[in-house]
């Protein structure tokens, strides 16, 4: 594995791969890696050639007073990993050489960040957009990754692959979890010990519900809705509920027809970390 500090450094990179006509997959993180980010390295060398994946913090996706600073960061520890489970080159650029003076263009989202963390962080998704494109650019990959851990960035990014007319295909891959269904997630070092316990009532919540809509058969979506709500409520002592919402995916959208993929996805703010979850399912009409 090569380290790649700068944009300079990975367009040559790149560039010579593309005259060698080697398939690039992307894998871009904020690093503080875990088997959810390394699963999507799996998925990346089953699909292309060469895999690159990057570490940035990226500042523009923080709102005021979020983790920002808190953001759990190894250096060591990512690029072991990343060789380990074959990365071919680790981009590592500093906010210097992503942000060198402030930017005079940035993405605005605006269709699907209405709701869910969208709702809660406002112009999150502005800053995840402008740093995908930023990214997308330098890397030039033929293939992109990501999580459904983090569904409505899977649908923010698809939307500006179309949008934007991007020759890349964008990768959705499973949500990886603990053995006690927690969703993998960079923060969960933030919970304390009594915070991880409970945490585990948000994914068996998540699937309860699931069971009652496909194998129950109820339809009745803001039944559902409300059903989390008090289940969540009812479980957890110190998680406090961000949102709970079930909308069409990938539209993001209130579902009216109750047909077709649906998402219920959960937000839950515990003291140093806030925990995103979500499970989705096909209902008939
Ligand atoms: P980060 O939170 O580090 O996540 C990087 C990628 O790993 C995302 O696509 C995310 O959905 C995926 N991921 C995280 N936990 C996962 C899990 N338990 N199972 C499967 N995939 C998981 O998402 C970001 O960084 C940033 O917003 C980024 C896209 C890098 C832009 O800054």
């Amino acid at each position: 594995m090569i380290e790649i500090n700068t944009i300079k450094g990975m367009n040559e990179w790149t560039k010579s791969k593309k005259s060698e006509k080697l398939s690039v997959g992307f894998v871009p993180t904020m690093g503080f890696l875990h088997e959810g980010h390394l699963s999507l390295i799996e998925r990346a060398k089953q699909e292309t050639d060469l895999v690159v994946m990057s570490v940035f913090v990226n500042p523009l996706q923080f709102g005021e007073g979020e983790d920002f600073d808190d953001y759990p960061r190894d250096k060591q520890r990512d690029a072991s990993l990343a060789e380990a489970h074959g990365v071919d080159v680790l981009f590592y650029p500093d906010v210097e050489e992503m942000y060198p003076t402030p930017l005079s263009v940035t993405l605005k989202v605006h269709q699907g960040v209405d709701v869910l963390c969208g709702g809660s962080r406002p112009g999150h998704f502005d800053g995840v957009a402008t740093i995908v494109m930023k990214l997308l650019q330098i890397i030039e990959p033929e293939k992109a990754f990501f999580g459904m851990k983090d569904a409505q960035q899977v649908s923010v990014i698809k939307r500006m692959v179309t949008d934007f007319n991007l020759k890349i295909e964008i990768v959705a891959v499973e949500i990886v979890r603990d053995e006690d269904g927690l969703a993998k997630s960079s923060r969960n070092v933030n919970l304390s010990s009594s915070e991880r316990a409970e945490a585990t009532k948000i994914y068996q919540t998540l699937k309860q519900v699931k069971h009652k809509a496909l194998d129950k058969h109820t339809s009745d979506i803001p039944g559902l809705e409300r059903w989390t709500k008090n289940q969540l409520k009812s479980q957890l002592i110190e998680g406090e509920i961000d949102y709970v919402q079930i909308l069409n995916f990938p539209e993001l959208t209130m579902p009216t027809d109750y047909e077709g993929e649906m998402i219920l996805a959960v937000a839950v703010y515990y003291e140093r970390a806030r925990l995103i979850d979500n499970i989705t399912w096909h209902q008939r009409g």
